[in-house]
């Protein structure tokens, strides 16, 4: 049977006072709009009409990769309104057509085909997903008759006193024949609390006009929505908490997942320990039997196997197998470090590539440089890349000794198998072999002290 869905994503989101259209606001990582997208993927739906309006050209832009089509409302005049605009998507297609939001971005797979085939089993010209909540304050409520089918849903605020205890609420997802999905469209009206065009309406004019709806519900953690940003921190962790129990069901060891942050696109091997307040962002992916110590960002990085990193911040760059990292390093973008190297504590790398089993192990500067194996930086060493104007490139050989408090200024070429006297301040190319001092000689005043009458 062919399928395709609609995803409602024109409106303001106004309780999220924001700038952000709602749908964008993200969750692990990723907006609510492609979380939902993809989740639909995962169940086969092929065909998926986006509904933009507020901030279209944003929305647009944020789904562009995920071969969707859209339809505009110009207006945001409900949701029910934004339904019609679909028509066109909708006009040359028959069978059944499914609804979600851009703002419940919780809902699996699973349920999506669940839903599908309750609907299509079922003979059913709508079906909505449901949930039985605690606190049904602020959705639509399923009202049921005497026989305990459905007949209508009420929007929270036009419930009577007694509709509003009915703690069955609309997720605002749903299965429709098209037909009767769009022949009933045509008979809302706007006459309620809000002055909108409901969606939630064709319910009860499809049951009127004796056609069959039905309900499924299903849990309410997949069919919370987001309106305010409240609800997206609750949104965010339980996703966070499904991310992280995937992982642990991999063989990561997560010690604390309450304080685990790990967005959805990140990879991680076996046997890697992740302690608390660790944030793993974008397309980080950390090769097995890591240890991740407190504190550390790492985004968009890869991190070989058997890497330690402690209260670090790694971007857009690649750290080799068996390096220990931190704490407090910088490793900024376009860096590649090496394998068995050391980063160690007050460190920024920036743009520069570090060989094999370099030791760069305390307060030290490399920006726009590449860095030979089997280096030793002494404490303090600057690479001093900007002259106030351009930036330039350092280049420094393999098993070079950089004494401590070595400024090393761009351009310059420290070559292979060098010493640099602690103190220097590095201008000359510095040749194969050589030890280079470049500071003034010490010269000792005799009782200097003393003649000045400074002594204590
Ligand atoms: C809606 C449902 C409610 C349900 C709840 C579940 C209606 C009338 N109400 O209420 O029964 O319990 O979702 O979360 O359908 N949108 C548009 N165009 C519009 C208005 C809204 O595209 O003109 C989109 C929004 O971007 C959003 C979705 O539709 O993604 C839902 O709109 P929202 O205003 O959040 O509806 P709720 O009040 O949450
Ligand atoms: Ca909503």
């Amino acid at each position: 049977m062919y399928n395709c869905a609609i995803i409602l994503a024109a409106g303001e989101g106004k309780r999220m006072k924001s700038s952000t259209p709602k749908v964008l606001h993200k969750v692990c990582g990723k907006e609510m709009v492609n979380v939902v997208i993809d989740e639909i993927r995962k169940a086969q739906v092929d065909n998926i009409d986006v509904i933009i309006g507020t901030g279209a050209e944003k929305v647009r832009k944020a789904t562009e990769l995920k071969n969707v089509e859209y339809s505009i409302q110009e207006k945001q005049l409900g949701t029910g309104n934004a339904v019609i605009c679909a028509k066109g998507f909708l006009k040359d297609k028959k069978g059944t057509v499914m609804v979600f939001t851009g703002d419940a971005p919780l809902i699996r797979e699973e349920s999506i085909r669940k839903l599908m085939d309750f609907h299509n089993k079922g003979g059913y010209s709508a079906v909505i997903l449901t949930s039985i909540v605690e606190n049904p304050s602020g959705y639509g409520r399923i009202i049921r008759e005497e026989n305990g089918e459905v007949l209508k849903i009420v929007e929270h605020k036009d419930c009577s006193t007694e509709e509003i205890k009915v703690n069955e609420i609309n997720s605002s997802m749903y299965c429709f024949d098209i037909e009767s999905l769009m022949n009933s469209l045509d008979r809302i009206d706007n006459n309620n609390a809000q002055g909108e065009y409901y969606l939630t309406d064709v319910i009860e004019i499809l049951k009127r006009s004796g056609k069959k709806v039905g309900a499924l519900p299903v849990p309410f953690e997949e069919t919370q929505g987001v309106n305010s940003r409240l609800q997206l921190s609750q949104a965010e962790k339980i996703m966070r908490h499904r991310i992280n129990e995937k992982h642990m069901e991999n063989g990561v060891t997560l010690i604390d997942p309450d304080t685990t942050y790990i967005d959805f696109d990140v990879k991680i091997s076996n046997d890697t320990v992740i302690y608390p307040q660790n944030v793993l962002q974008g397309k980080t992916k950390i090769d097995k039997g890591c240890v991740l110590y407190p504190g550390s960002r790492i985004d968009n990085s890869i991190v070989e196997s058997d890497v330690t990193i402690q209260s670090s911040v790694i971007l857009d760059s690649k750290i080799g197998s068996n390096t220990t990292v931190g704490p407090f390093a910088y490793i900024r973008p376009e860096s590649v470090i090496g394998n068995s190297v050391r980063i160690g504590d007050f460190v920024e790398v920036k743009k520069s590539s570090i060989g094999d089993k370099t030791k760069v192990s305390h307060l030290t500067y490399i920006g726009d440089a590449e860095v030979g194996s089997g280096c030793n930086f002494g404490c303090g060493t600057v690479v001093v890349n900007y002259d106030g104007k351009k930036k330039y490139k350092t280049i420094i050989g393999d098993n070079s000794f950089i004494g401590c408090n070595t400024n090393l200024v761009s351009p310059v070429k420290v070559n292979d198998n060098t010493y640099i006297a602690a103190g220097s301040t590095i201008t000359n190319e510095v040749p194969d072999g050589a030890l280079a001092i470049a500071r003034a000689k010490q010269v000792n005043k005799k009782d200097w002290v003393y003649k000045k009458g400074l002594n204590k």
